[in-house]
């Protein structure tokens, strides 16, 4: 494997370990402030960022490469709000789509077609992942971020009703 992208592949674990932390976090914080439906919402994005760092690895152990999985920092434990802490997720997703781009390019350039397949999956799957997150924005943005707006928003999460939501979203680690 080219060691340019062995590189990159094992340094974009640390996105996806760093997301899946801090959407953990994210959760917590939610549930503290009875913002059940999205302290759900959160888990599950925990889990599937979990679940994208395992492709890779995967994917890396099958081809008998070296993984290695990078130091994670301390997540934070405060946000400002529901809203704040949604954009703080858009942003991350932002982060992780850049990261997938570039190890596609690489990808390319190496002619490596089992990572090319890889990383379109990933492609599809940030797609979706950032529409969610945008999502959800847009229903706070119309609904308000706080009070009986908030909590219809909440509910639309909980029951997994959300108009404008992807179906895949928080099912994506699973393909
Ligand atoms: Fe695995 Fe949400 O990026």
């Amino acid at each position: 494997m080219n060691a340019k992208l062995l590189k990159g592949m094992n340094d974009h674990l640390k996105l996806e370990f760093k997301a899946s932390h801090e959407y953990r976090a994210m959760s917590a914080w939610l549930a503290t402030h009875d913002l059940t439906g999205f302290a759900t919402w959160m888990t599950q994005q925990s889990s599937d960022e979990l679940l994208h760092a395992q492709k890779f690895i995967d994917h890396l152990v099958e081809r008998d490469q070296k993984v290695e999985l990078p130091a994670i920092a301390q997540p934070p434990s405060e946000w400002e709000s529901a809203e704040a802490l949604c954009r703080h997720v858009l942003e991350n997703e932002q982060a992780v789509t850049a990261s997938i781009e570039e190890l596609y390019v690489m990808a390319e350039a190496a002619k490596d077609r089992p990572a090319i397949v890889l990383l379109q999956w990933f492609v599809n799957e940030q797609m979706e992942e950032e529409a969610a997150v945008r999502a959800i924005l847009g229903r706070i943005r119309l609904g308000g971020t706080t009070g009986v707006g908030l909590l219809m928003i909440d509910q639309e999460l909980a029951t997994n009703s959300m108009p404008g939501m992807p179906s895949a979203a928080g099912t994506g680690g699973a393909a």
